[in-house]
Protein backbone atom coordinates (compact mmCIF):
# COMPACT_ATOMS: atom_id res chain seq x y z
CA UNK A 1 0.00 0.00 0.00
CA UNK A 2 1.69 3.51 -0.75
CA UNK A 3 1.19 6.54 1.12
CA UNK A 4 -1.31 8.40 -1.08
CA UNK A 5 -3.30 11.36 0.24
CA UNK A 6 -6.18 9.47 0.70
CA UNK A 7 -5.76 7.20 3.91
CA UNK A 8 -5.83 7.05 7.43
CA UNK A 9 -7.65 10.35 8.64
CA UNK A 10 -9.45 9.99 11.58
CA UNK A 11 -10.80 13.45 10.94
CA UNK A 12 -12.99 14.41 9.72
CA UNK A 13 -15.67 13.40 12.69
CA UNK A 14 -12.88 14.67 14.68
CA UNK A 15 -11.87 17.51 13.59
CA UNK A 16 -14.94 19.09 13.84
CA UNK A 17 -15.50 18.32 17.27
CA UNK A 18 -11.79 19.65 17.89
CA UNK A 19 -12.99 22.72 16.33
CA UNK A 20 -16.18 22.73 18.61
CA UNK A 21 -14.06 22.31 21.40
CA UNK A 22 -11.68 25.37 20.56
CA UNK A 23 -14.73 27.22 19.54
CA UNK A 24 -16.13 27.30 23.07
CA UNK A 25 -12.67 28.83 24.43
CA UNK A 26 -11.62 26.17 26.63
CA UNK A 27 -7.65 26.01 27.47
CA UNK A 28 -5.92 23.34 27.41
CA UNK A 29 -3.06 24.29 29.07
CA UNK A 30 -2.31 21.00 31.32
CA UNK A 31 0.28 19.39 28.38
CA UNK A 32 3.66 20.15 27.57
CA UNK A 33 3.70 22.67 30.35
CA UNK A 34 7.04 22.51 32.88
CA UNK A 35 6.05 22.42 36.44
CA UNK A 36 5.63 25.43 38.39
CA UNK A 37 8.78 25.75 40.32
CA UNK A 38 8.36 25.28 44.16
CA UNK A 39 8.56 28.63 46.10
CA UNK A 40 9.84 27.68 49.42
CA UNK A 41 11.43 30.62 51.39
CA UNK A 42 14.99 28.38 51.33
CA UNK A 43 15.05 27.91 47.95
CA UNK A 44 18.32 29.64 47.25
CA UNK A 45 20.16 27.67 49.69
CA UNK A 46 19.21 24.63 47.87
CA UNK A 47 19.56 22.84 44.93
CA UNK A 48 16.72 23.18 42.57
CA UNK A 49 14.56 20.46 42.29
CA UNK A 50 14.98 18.32 38.86
CA UNK A 51 11.62 19.31 36.64
CA UNK A 52 10.28 16.37 35.73
CA UNK A 53 10.10 15.94 31.65
CA UNK A 54 7.00 17.05 30.63
CA UNK A 55 7.70 15.11 27.16
CA UNK A 56 6.05 11.71 26.63
CA UNK A 57 6.04 8.94 24.29
CA UNK A 58 3.19 8.07 22.18
CA UNK A 59 3.49 4.53 23.23
CA UNK A 60 2.43 5.62 26.64
CA UNK A 61 -0.93 7.27 24.84
CA UNK A 62 -1.85 3.47 23.11
CA UNK A 63 -3.58 1.07 24.62
CA UNK A 64 -2.19 -1.67 27.06
CA UNK A 65 -2.46 -4.53 24.92
CA UNK A 66 -0.68 -2.55 21.94
CA UNK A 67 2.22 -1.28 24.37
CA UNK A 68 2.79 -4.99 25.24
CA UNK A 69 2.53 -6.03 21.58
CA UNK A 70 5.43 -3.29 21.32
CA UNK A 71 7.69 -4.52 23.92
CA UNK A 72 7.73 -7.90 22.95
CA UNK A 73 9.86 -8.99 19.84
CA UNK A 74 8.18 -11.79 19.26
CA UNK A 75 4.72 -10.02 19.07
CA UNK A 76 5.77 -7.29 17.67
CA UNK A 77 4.95 -7.29 13.79
CA UNK A 78 7.78 -4.69 12.52
CA UNK A 79 10.72 -7.25 13.47
CA UNK A 80 9.58 -9.56 10.79
CA UNK A 81 10.65 -6.50 8.49
CA UNK A 82 13.75 -6.00 10.64
CA UNK A 83 14.49 -9.90 9.66
CA UNK A 84 14.12 -9.09 6.30
CA UNK A 85 16.71 -5.90 6.52
CA UNK A 86 19.23 -8.52 8.42
CA UNK A 87 18.80 -10.67 4.97
CA UNK A 88 19.11 -7.33 3.02
CA UNK A 89 22.00 -6.44 5.09
CA UNK A 90 23.77 -9.14 3.80
CA UNK A 91 22.68 -9.61 0.15
CA UNK A 92 24.78 -9.12 -3.02
CA UNK A 93 23.09 -7.77 -5.88
CA UNK A 94 25.41 -8.10 -9.00
CA UNK A 95 28.85 -9.15 -10.01
CA UNK A 96 31.29 -7.65 -7.89
CA UNK A 97 29.13 -5.88 -5.70
CA UNK A 98 29.56 -5.46 -2.21
CA UNK A 99 26.66 -5.74 0.64
CA UNK A 100 26.09 -3.41 3.52
CA UNK A 101 28.06 -6.33 5.03
CA UNK A 102 31.22 -6.01 3.06
CA UNK A 103 31.93 -2.59 4.04
CA UNK A 104 29.86 -1.80 7.27
CA UNK A 105 30.64 -5.73 9.25
CA UNK A 106 27.49 -6.37 11.61
CA UNK A 107 24.46 -4.65 11.83
CA UNK A 108 25.51 -3.60 15.59
CA UNK A 109 28.30 -1.59 14.00
CA UNK A 110 25.53 0.81 13.70
CA UNK A 111 25.03 1.77 17.27
CA UNK A 112 24.19 4.93 17.95
CA UNK A 113 23.30 6.27 14.18
CA UNK A 114 19.39 6.47 13.96
CA UNK A 115 19.60 8.07 17.06
CA UNK A 116 21.40 11.62 15.23
CA UNK A 117 19.90 11.59 11.82
CA UNK A 118 18.95 13.72 10.00
CA UNK A 119 22.36 14.55 9.19
CA UNK A 120 24.03 16.89 7.23
CA UNK A 121 25.91 15.06 3.95
CA UNK A 122 28.66 17.07 2.32
CA UNK A 123 28.12 15.60 -1.45
CA UNK A 124 24.59 16.51 -1.01
CA UNK A 125 25.59 19.68 0.86
CA UNK A 126 21.90 19.21 2.68
CA UNK A 127 20.43 17.10 6.01
CA UNK A 128 20.08 13.33 5.23
CA UNK A 129 17.46 11.10 7.01
CA UNK A 130 19.04 7.90 7.53
CA UNK A 131 16.59 6.67 4.65
CA UNK A 132 18.59 8.67 2.06
CA UNK A 133 22.15 8.34 3.74
CA UNK A 134 20.92 4.29 3.18
CA UNK A 135 19.98 4.93 -0.18
CA UNK A 136 22.98 7.02 -0.67
CA UNK A 137 25.39 3.83 0.13
CA UNK A 138 23.17 1.93 -2.58
CA UNK A 139 23.59 4.23 -5.29
CA UNK A 140 27.09 5.76 -4.20
CA UNK A 141 28.67 2.89 -2.87
CA UNK A 142 26.56 0.09 -4.35
CA UNK A 143 26.10 1.63 -8.13
CA UNK A 144 23.08 0.46 -7.64
CA UNK A 145 19.13 2.20 -8.39
CA UNK A 146 17.97 4.10 -5.84
CA UNK A 147 14.88 2.56 -3.62
CA UNK A 148 11.87 4.50 -3.77
CA UNK A 149 11.22 6.34 -0.22
CA UNK A 150 8.27 4.03 0.94
CA UNK A 151 10.04 0.68 -0.64
CA UNK A 152 9.76 -2.21 1.58
CA UNK A 153 13.58 -3.19 1.09
CA UNK A 154 14.37 0.75 2.33
CA UNK A 155 11.80 0.72 4.85
CA UNK A 156 13.59 -2.93 6.43
CA UNK A 157 17.06 -1.64 6.67
CA UNK A 158 16.34 1.78 7.61
CA UNK A 159 14.35 -0.25 11.23
CA UNK A 160 17.56 -2.36 11.41
CA UNK A 161 19.72 -0.15 11.68
CA UNK A 162 17.24 1.74 14.05
CA UNK A 163 16.92 -0.93 16.20
CA UNK A 164 20.65 -0.90 17.06
CA UNK A 165 20.07 2.30 18.72
CA UNK A 166 17.11 1.29 20.76
CA UNK A 167 17.16 2.11 24.55
CA UNK A 168 19.80 5.34 23.25
CA UNK A 169 18.60 8.91 23.41
CA UNK A 170 18.43 10.62 20.93
CA UNK A 171 20.82 13.00 20.36
CA UNK A 172 20.72 15.30 16.90
CA UNK A 173 23.53 15.69 14.99
CA UNK A 174 25.37 19.18 16.27
CA UNK A 175 26.67 20.54 12.49
CA UNK A 176 25.90 24.49 12.45
CA UNK A 177 24.38 23.93 8.96
CA UNK A 178 21.45 22.51 10.36
CA UNK A 179 20.35 25.50 11.88
CA UNK A 180 18.65 26.69 9.17
CA UNK A 181 17.07 23.91 8.10
CA UNK A 182 15.96 22.86 11.19
CA UNK A 183 14.65 26.21 12.44
CA UNK A 184 12.73 26.19 8.90
CA UNK A 185 10.98 23.07 10.07
CA UNK A 186 10.38 24.79 13.86
CA UNK A 187 8.78 27.51 11.81
CA UNK A 188 6.43 25.24 9.50
CA UNK A 189 5.19 23.35 12.71
CA UNK A 190 4.00 26.55 14.27
CA UNK A 191 2.43 27.61 11.05
CA UNK A 192 -1.58 26.91 9.96
CA UNK A 193 -2.35 24.66 7.30
CA UNK A 194 -5.02 23.32 5.23
CA UNK A 195 -8.73 23.81 5.03
CA UNK A 196 -9.11 22.86 8.94
CA UNK A 197 -6.28 25.41 9.07
CA UNK A 198 -4.17 23.70 12.26
CA UNK A 199 -0.65 24.00 12.64
CA UNK A 200 0.98 20.84 14.15
CA UNK A 201 1.56 22.51 17.40
CA UNK A 202 -2.22 23.34 17.89
CA UNK A 203 -2.60 19.23 18.35
CA UNK A 204 0.50 17.94 19.23
CA UNK A 205 1.57 20.76 22.22
CA UNK A 206 -1.88 22.27 22.75
CA UNK A 207 -4.15 19.34 22.34
CA UNK A 208 -1.83 16.57 23.21
CA UNK A 209 -3.60 14.46 25.16
CA UNK A 210 -6.99 15.11 23.94
CA UNK A 211 -9.17 12.44 22.15
CA UNK A 212 -9.40 12.88 18.35
CA UNK A 213 -12.18 10.41 17.20
CA UNK A 214 -10.74 6.79 18.61
CA UNK A 215 -7.34 8.30 18.76
CA UNK A 216 -5.83 10.30 21.66
CA UNK A 217 -3.57 13.20 20.49
CA UNK A 218 0.14 12.24 20.88
CA UNK A 219 3.22 14.65 21.74
CA UNK A 220 4.49 13.81 18.02
CA UNK A 221 7.36 12.67 18.87
CA UNK A 222 9.72 10.60 16.69
CA UNK A 223 11.16 7.65 18.84
CA UNK A 224 9.91 4.48 16.96
CA UNK A 225 10.13 4.93 13.55
CA UNK A 226 9.95 3.21 10.96
CA UNK A 227 7.14 1.77 13.02
CA UNK A 228 4.73 -0.97 12.12
CA UNK A 229 1.02 0.80 12.00
CA UNK A 230 -1.71 -1.63 12.50
CA UNK A 231 -3.91 0.18 10.38
CA UNK A 232 -1.60 0.38 7.60
CA UNK A 233 -0.94 -3.32 7.86
CA UNK A 234 2.46 -2.51 7.00
CA UNK A 235 5.84 -0.57 8.11
CA UNK A 236 5.97 3.16 7.41
CA UNK A 237 8.04 5.82 7.83
CA UNK A 238 7.72 8.84 9.84
CA UNK A 239 7.47 10.98 6.81
CA UNK A 240 4.45 9.12 5.91
CA UNK A 241 3.15 9.85 9.11
CA UNK A 242 3.49 13.35 8.71
CA UNK A 243 1.34 12.77 5.53
CA UNK A 244 -1.40 11.40 6.90
CA UNK A 245 -1.23 14.19 9.64
CA UNK A 246 -1.30 16.92 6.92
CA UNK A 247 -4.09 14.87 4.85
CA UNK A 248 -6.11 14.79 8.24
CA UNK A 249 -5.99 18.73 8.10
CA UNK A 250 -7.17 18.82 4.63
CA UNK A 251 -3.58 20.33 3.26
CA UNK A 252 -1.70 19.13 0.49
CA UNK A 253 1.15 16.71 1.78
CA UNK A 254 4.76 17.22 1.15
CA UNK A 255 6.21 14.45 -1.52
CA UNK A 256 8.01 11.81 0.23
CA UNK A 257 11.32 12.99 0.89
CA UNK A 258 10.83 17.04 -0.12
CA UNK A 259 13.05 19.19 2.04
CA UNK A 260 9.86 20.49 3.73
CA UNK A 261 9.36 16.96 5.10
CA UNK A 262 13.37 16.56 5.54
CA UNK A 263 13.40 19.73 7.71
CA UNK A 264 9.86 18.86 10.12
CA UNK A 265 12.15 15.45 10.88
CA UNK A 266 14.94 17.76 12.03
CA UNK A 267 13.25 19.80 14.03
CA UNK A 268 10.99 16.82 15.71
CA UNK A 269 14.03 15.19 16.49
CA UNK A 270 15.45 18.17 18.03
CA UNK A 271 12.38 18.31 19.99
CA UNK A 272 12.71 14.59 21.31
CA UNK A 273 16.52 15.10 22.12
CA UNK A 274 17.64 13.24 24.96
CA UNK A 275 14.42 10.69 24.64
CA UNK A 276 14.61 7.15 24.20
CA UNK A 277 15.07 5.92 20.73
CA UNK A 278 12.09 3.33 20.42
CA UNK A 279 12.23 1.77 17.17
CA UNK A 280 10.34 -0.33 15.66
CA UNK A 281 7.39 0.60 17.79
CA UNK A 282 3.53 -0.30 16.64
CA UNK A 283 0.95 2.24 16.39
CA UNK A 284 -3.00 1.36 16.09
C1 LIG B 1 -5.91 17.85 13.99
C2 LIG B 1 -4.86 17.42 14.86
C3 LIG B 1 -3.50 17.12 14.26
C4 LIG B 1 -2.69 17.95 13.52
C5 LIG B 1 -2.97 19.37 13.06
C6 LIG B 1 -1.47 17.22 13.27
N1 LIG B 1 -1.55 15.98 13.83
FE1 LIG B 1 -0.02 14.68 14.02
N2 LIG B 1 -1.28 13.33 14.90
C7 LIG B 1 -2.58 13.56 15.24
C8 LIG B 1 -3.15 12.36 15.81
C9 LIG B 1 -4.58 12.20 16.31
C10 LIG B 1 -2.13 11.38 15.81
C11 LIG B 1 -2.22 9.93 16.30
C12 LIG B 1 -3.05 9.17 15.33
C13 LIG B 1 -3.26 7.73 15.68
O1 LIG B 1 -2.55 7.19 16.54
O2 LIG B 1 -4.12 7.15 15.04
C14 LIG B 1 -0.95 12.05 15.24
C15 LIG B 1 0.29 11.45 15.11
C16 LIG B 1 1.46 12.13 14.81
C17 LIG B 1 2.79 11.61 14.95
C18 LIG B 1 3.14 10.20 15.43
C19 LIG B 1 3.56 10.20 16.89
C20 LIG B 1 3.91 8.83 17.40
O3 LIG B 1 3.93 8.68 18.64
O4 LIG B 1 4.18 7.92 16.62
C21 LIG B 1 3.67 12.57 14.54
C22 LIG B 1 5.17 12.48 14.51
C23 LIG B 1 2.87 13.71 14.13
N3 LIG B 1 1.53 13.42 14.33
C24 LIG B 1 3.38 14.90 13.63
C25 LIG B 1 2.59 15.93 13.11
C26 LIG B 1 3.11 17.06 12.39
C27 LIG B 1 4.59 17.33 12.10
C28 LIG B 1 2.06 17.84 12.05
C29 LIG B 1 2.04 19.11 11.21
C30 LIG B 1 2.48 18.96 9.84
C31 LIG B 1 0.87 17.20 12.59
N4 LIG B 1 1.24 16.04 13.20
C32 LIG B 1 -0.41 17.72 12.54
C33 LIG B 1 -3.25 14.77 15.11
C34 LIG B 1 -2.76 15.88 14.44
C1 LIG C 1 31.46 0.03 -0.61
C2 LIG C 1 31.28 0.24 0.80
C3 LIG C 1 29.87 0.48 1.32
C4 LIG C 1 28.75 -0.27 1.08
C5 LIG C 1 28.56 -1.45 0.18
C6 LIG C 1 27.73 0.31 1.91
N1 LIG C 1 28.21 1.38 2.60
FE1 LIG C 1 27.23 2.46 4.01
N2 LIG C 1 28.81 3.70 4.17
C7 LIG C 1 30.02 3.56 3.51
C8 LIG C 1 30.85 4.71 3.78
C9 LIG C 1 32.25 4.96 3.24
C10 LIG C 1 30.11 5.55 4.66
C11 LIG C 1 30.55 6.90 5.22
C12 LIG C 1 29.88 8.01 4.44
C13 LIG C 1 30.30 8.05 2.99
O1 LIG C 1 31.47 8.24 2.72
O2 LIG C 1 29.43 7.84 2.11
C14 LIG C 1 28.85 4.87 4.88
C15 LIG C 1 27.84 5.34 5.71
C16 LIG C 1 26.70 4.65 6.04
C17 LIG C 1 25.74 5.06 7.03
C18 LIG C 1 25.84 6.28 7.92
C19 LIG C 1 26.72 5.98 9.09
C20 LIG C 1 26.90 7.15 10.01
O3 LIG C 1 27.66 6.98 10.97
O4 LIG C 1 26.31 8.20 9.80
C21 LIG C 1 24.75 4.12 7.04
C22 LIG C 1 23.50 4.12 7.91
C23 LIG C 1 25.07 3.14 6.04
N3 LIG C 1 26.27 3.48 5.47
C24 LIG C 1 24.29 2.05 5.73
C25 LIG C 1 24.57 1.18 4.66
C26 LIG C 1 23.66 0.15 4.23
C27 LIG C 1 22.32 -0.17 4.87
C28 LIG C 1 24.25 -0.46 3.16
C29 LIG C 1 23.70 -1.58 2.29
C30 LIG C 1 22.46 -1.24 1.58
C31 LIG C 1 25.53 0.19 2.96
N4 LIG C 1 25.67 1.19 3.88
C32 LIG C 1 26.43 -0.16 1.99
C33 LIG C 1 30.37 2.51 2.72
C34 LIG C 1 29.51 1.53 2.26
Amino acid sequence: MRGTGREAVRCPRGAVLLLAVLAMGCSFGDTPRRAAAPDAPSAQARPPAPVPDPRRSGTLDMSPATQAMQRDDSANPAMLAVLGGRQRWRAVQGAGARSCADCHGEPESMRGVAARYPAWDEPARGPFTLAQRINACRSRHQGLPAWRPDEEALLSLSALVGLQSRGLPIRPDTDPRLAAPRERGRERYERRIGQLNFACADCHDRLAGRRLGAATIPQAHPTGYPIYRLEWQSIGSLQRRLRNCMTGVRAEPFALDSPELVELELYLMQRAAGMAVETPAVRP
